[in-house]
C-alpha cells in the first residue's frame, strides 16, 4: 500500500511517499524559515502564501524521487489540524484535488498523530512492541503532551503544558536573548560546553499530591513554560553581562536544561505511576540532543526501550502523516468533498475529521 502524504500546518511544506505505512519512499520538506525570520515568528499568511507556491513543485518531487508514478499510489493523506487554519488549507484542497483527479481514497490525519507515528518510522522497532501500552512525550513548537499508546487504540492524554509549549520556551526564550528564530536549534548550539548549573532557573511549580488539572489531569504530570520565561527576562534585567561572550553561553545552557528537566521530571514520574512497556518522544524539541541524552539515561534508569524519531523525522514532515494514515491512524473521508481543516483538533478523536 502506497500512501502519498501532504503536510502544510505551519510552516514547513511537505510531501512524502511511504509504503506499507513504515518504508519511507521519499520525503520532500520545504523549510520556509528563510520567509519568516525577519518576523522573527511564523506569520499565517506568508505560510500559506508559500506553501501555495511550493506545494505543487514538493508533490511532483515527492512522487518522482520515490520511484513510483501517480497510478501507483494507492491513498492520499493529509494533516486537516490542529494547525494554522489558512495554512492548513492549501494542504487540504490539494488533497482533496489529488484524490478526486486519482480515484483514490482520501485520508485525514491528526498532525500529533503523525508525530506520534514518527517513532516507528524505519527498521529498529521490535516486532510487537506497539502492541504493548508505552509513554509517549510529544514536544513540539505548539505542543507539550504526555500520551498513553497502544497499538491502533486511541492515544489517552496524561499530561501537557498549561501554558507555553517546550518549543515556544525555547522559541521565546532565543528571542529574548536576539538569538534569532527558531529558538531551538541555535539554543541547542550555543548551549555546547556551556555551564549548566551558571543559574538554577524554574521547573515549573509542584503540585500537591492528587491536585487535578483543567481536563481531569494530574496536575503533577503537567508542565508550565511561562514562568521560566519571566525568569530569563528578569535575569537579563538584572544581569545585563549574561548577555554576551561565556556568561551567555552558561546562562543558555541553564535554560535549556531548565526545559529539559521539566520534561525528564515528568516522564520519570508518569512511567513510575503508569508502568509503561516503552517511552518514547517525537516533534521538533525531540531533535535536540541533550533531550535525547536524558530521555536515553532516564530510559536505562527504568529499564525500558525508548523509541525516538530520527531527527528528520521529529521535525514537520509528511512522511509521518502517510505513516499514520498507512497504520490505521488516520480517518478516511468519503466524498473527500467533506473534508474541513480543523485548526483546533485534540488527539484521539480521528473519527471526528470530518465536519468542520
Ligand atoms: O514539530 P515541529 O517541527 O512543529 C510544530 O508542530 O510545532 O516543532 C517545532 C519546534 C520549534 O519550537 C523549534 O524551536 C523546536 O521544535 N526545535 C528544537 C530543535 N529543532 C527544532 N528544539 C530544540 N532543539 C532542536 N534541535
Ligand atoms: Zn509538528
Amino acid at each position: 500500500m502506497n500512501i502519498l502524504g501532504i503536510e502544510t500546518s505551519c510552516d514547513e511544506t511537505a510531501a512524502a511517499v511511504v509504503a506499507d505505512g513504515r518504508r519511507v519512499l521519499s520525503n520532500v520538506v520545504f523549510s520556509q524559515i528563510d520567509q519568516h525570520r525577519p518576523y522573527g515568528g511564523v506569520v499565517p499568511e506568508v505560510a500559506s502564501r508559500c506553501h501555495v507556491e511550493r506545494l505543487p513543485g514538493i508533490l511532483r518531487e515527492a512522487v518522482e524521487s520515490s520511484r513510483l508514478g501517480w497510478g501507483d499510489l494507492d491513498a492520499v493523506a493529509v494533516t486537516c489540524g490542529p494547525g494554522l487554519a489558512s495554512a492548513l488549507l492549501v494542504g487540504v484542497a490539494a488533497a482533496k484535488a489529488l484524490a478526486l483527479r486519482l480515484e483514490r481514497p482520501l485520508i485525514a490525519v491528526n498532525h500529533l498523530a503523525g508525530h506520534l507515528e514518527s517513532v516507528f518510522l524505519g527498521e529498529g522497532v521490535p516486532d510487537g512492541l506497539a502492541e504493548r501500552e508505552g509513554l509517549a512525550l510529544l514536544v513540539s513548537g505548539g505542543h507539550t503532551s504526555l500520551v498513553q499508546v497502544r497499538g491502533r487504540a486511541r492515544p489517552r492524554l496524561v499530561g501537557q503544558t498549561l501554558d507555553d509549549a517546550a518549543g515556544e520556551a525555547l522559541d521565546k526564550g532565543a528571542k529574548l536573548l536576539h538569538l534569532g528564530y527558531p529558538g531551538g536549534p541555535v539554543i541547542e548550539r550555543v548551549a555546547v560546553g556551556g555551564n549548566r548549573s551558571y543559574v538554577r532557573f524554574p521547573r515549573g511549580p509542584l503540585a500537591a499530591p492528587g491536585e487535578v488539572a483543567a481536563g481531569g489531569l494530574d496536575r503533577d504530570l503537567c508542565f508550565s513554560f511561562s514562568g521560566l520565561k519571566t525568569a530569563l527576562l528578569y535575569r537579563l534585567r538584572d544581569h545585563p553581562e549574561d548577555s554576551v561572550g561565556e556568561p551567555m553561553r552558561d546562562l543558555v545552557a541553564s535554560y535549556q536544561e531548565a526545559v529539559v528537566d521539566a520534561l525528564i521530571g515528568r516522564v520519570r514520574l508518569a512511567a513510575t505511576r503508569l508502568r509503561p512497556a516503552w517511552l518514547a518522544c517525537a516533534g521538533g524539541v525531540a531533535r535536540n540532543r541533550r533531550l535525547r541524552e536524558r530521555l536515553g539515561e532516564t530510559a536505562e534508569w527504568l529499564q525500558l526501550p525508548l523509541l525516538l524519531a530520527r531527527p528528520e523525522f521529529c521535525t514537520d514532515n509528511a512522511a509521518m502523516i502517510a505513516a499514520a494514515a498507512g497504520s490505521g491512524r488516520g480517518c478516511r473521508v468519503d466524498p473527500p468533498s467533506a473534508l474541513d481543516v480543523r485548526p483546533s483538533f485534540p488527539l484521539g478523536v480521528e473519527d471526528a475529521a470530518s465536519g468542520g
